[in-house]
């Protein structure tokens, strides 16, 4: 394991199951609330992906792990980063909470072994999406829309859920709109975000 990452698995007992250890390293980090946030889009993301014949358990998986870098401060996420060769782009050092997307595929991959490029591809985009997104990385990107990490019903959601039926780029665009809409509102806008919005403007019109 790489030596910037053994230090948040110390004298942590991991068994081999993805859930399982994904509830003991948060709860031992301190995040035990992100806990429901991971099993509830992960549970949305399996539903998600038989709706459009992706495959569920890979997206069940990337749904317990996607936000796993919460047990990195936030104030040691850059340096992490650094550390791992992550390549860092302005906007993710400006806004500390974006590189959390990287980060949390690091994690998948090394402490818990998940090596399906699928996976760790929609995990290193749930946050801003990216150009030439697969339906997969869609799926798993709505789900976290879908089952935010706040309080209550999204704003968005009524209007993403309508979109949704009639395809999934519509609900992915649906989102990207709504935060494109605001984007003057936004700390930074990450210019994968820009871009999955433009190609999706495009390819919607
Ligand atoms: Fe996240």
């Amino acid at each position: 394991m790489h030596p910037a990452l053994t230090v948040f698995t110390q004298d942590i007992a991991l068994t081999g199951d993805i859930k399982t250890d994904m509830t003991t390293l948060l709860t031992q980090h301190g995040q035990s609330k992100t806990v429901g946030h991971h099993m509830r889009v992960a549970a949305e993301a399996k539903r998600l992906a038989q709706r459009w014949n992706a495959h569920g358990d890979d997206a069940e998986i990337e749904g317990w792990l996607h936000d796993i870098s919460a047990i990195v401060p936030p104030d040691q996420r850059i340096t992490l980063a650094e550390q791992l060769n992550l390549e860092i782009l302005p906007e993710e050092r400006a806004v500390l909470m974006i590189i959390h997307q990287k980060l949390s595929a690091v994690i998948a991959q090394v402490i818990f072994g998940i090596d399906n490029p699928a996976i760790l591809s929609a995990m290193g985009c749930h946050t801003t999406l990216k150009q030439h997104a697969t339906a997969f990385d869609k799926i798993v990107f709505i789900a976290d829309k879908i089952k935010w990490d706040q309080a209550g019903d999204p704003p968005y959601l009524t209007e993403l859920l309508a979109a949704m039926e009639q395809s999934l780029d519509h609900a992915v665009f649906c989102y990207v709109d709504y935060l494109w809409q605001r984007r003057d509102t936004l700390l930074v806008v990450h210019p994968w975000l820009a871009d999955a919005h433009g190609e999706l403007s495009e390819q919607l019109q």
